[in-house]
């Protein structure tokens, strides 16, 4: 049987190169309503529309963000949303040469019959909600499932995982959005880098093959895997350059060399630490770009650092961007 290529072929891997180009990487900003008021609920602001489009839009006008910023990954508000001074948010980031992406699951639920696994909801009405998207102005898509290495992993869960990502890829394709396939394995637990390098290849190699079963194109998506390291709760701690061994190892054998990009979530490591580990796996030629696609890890000060130019604390959080009351970062698992 001849599988019919999606209309948007061309133009697929034309954006997944755009965003995988030379020195930049995505700027995770797709926080859902409730995960962005944790992330305001911690530098003392409360959880409005018009705080968040405050907040959204300091981070799209920072200035130079395209030199560095190739997408930027949108919640849906944000995607329909302008920015304080009225200009729509695509536009502004259109301007920078950066490609405005939209989250497309529907979040994490309990998977029955698992060990208290979740699984990703978001398939039903897929193809129309990116079809709207696609006319809005996003050109690329995110799908967020998770797997749990304390909880298990069960064959369940990861079949499940790489299924549902598998029918959002190929969904996304047929509806001209490039997919970052994002199977997180949480940083949480006790465990050493050699278990997260086991359960890792066992996701990979389930989520390929799903991929190849439905048919997608591996030239026009993204990949948004965790770093190989120990459990956040381990006992054991790798320097960057153990955890670019065991994550390029990963990747080299169960990554085919047609993906254009690898764009590494942060999953609750510190700044530093994930600006180290990245650095530390670009040290020589690799056969896809191999980047970032942060939240935490790009976000965290821009929340702690104090706005000059507010001098009194009863200004009207509204106007202004945020200024910080506490420490924001955890290293646990973010609901996103
Ligand atoms: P973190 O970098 O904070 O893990 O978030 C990335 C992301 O978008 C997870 O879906």
């Amino acid at each position: 049987v001849v599988v019919r290529a999606s209309a948007y072929a061309d133009e697929l891997v034309k954006t997944a190169k755009t965003v995988a180009s030379p020195g930049r990487g995505i700027l995770a900003m797709d926080e859902s309503n409730a995960t962005c008021g944790k992330r305001l609920a911690s530098i003392g602001l409360e959880n409005t529309e018009a705080n968040r489009q405050a907040y959204r839009t300091l981070l799209v006008t920072a200035p130079g963000l395209g030199q560095y910023i190739s997408g930027a990954i949108l919640f849906e508000e944000t995607l329909y949303q302008s920015a304080v001074d009225g200009r729509k948010i695509v536009d502004i980031l259109a301007e920078q040469g950066i490609v405005p992406g939209i989250k497309v699951d529907k979040g994490l639920v309990p998977l029955a019959g698992s060990n208290n696994e979740s699984w990703c909801q978001g398939l039903d009405g897929l193809a129309a909600r990116e079809a709207a998207y696609y006319q809005a102005g996003a050109r690329f898509a995110k799908w967020r499932t998770v797997v749990s290495i304390p909880n298990g992993p069960s064959e369940l869960a990861v079949k499940e995982a790489a299924w549902g990502l598998a029918r959002y890829a190929a969904i996304s394709q047929d509806n001209g959005l490039v997919p970052i396939v994002e199977p997180e394995i949480l940083l949480d637990g006790e465990h050493g880098i050699e278990r997260t390098f086991e359960v890792a290849q066992k996701v990979w190699a389930e989520t390929f093959y799903a991929m190849a079963e439905n048919n997608v194109m591996f030239e026009g998506i993204l990949l948004k895997p965790s770093m190989v390291t120990p459990g956040a709760e381990s006992k054991d701690k790798a320097t960057p350059e153990q955890v670019a061994e065991y994550t390029l190892k990963l990747l080299h054998r169960r990554i085919p060399p047609s993906v254009p990009g690898i764009m590494f979530l942060s999953g609750g490591q510190s700044e530093v630490e994930a600006t180290q580990n990245l650095n530390a796996m670009n040290q020589g030629a690799n056969p896809w770009h191999v980047s970032f696609s942060y939240a935490r890890a790009l976000q965290n000060t821009c929340l702690k650092t104090p706005t000059p130019s507010r001098s009194s604390a009863s200004t009207p959080p509204t106007a202004r961007p945020p200024r910080p009351r506490r420490e924001c970062s955890s290293r646990t698992t973010a609901t996103k």
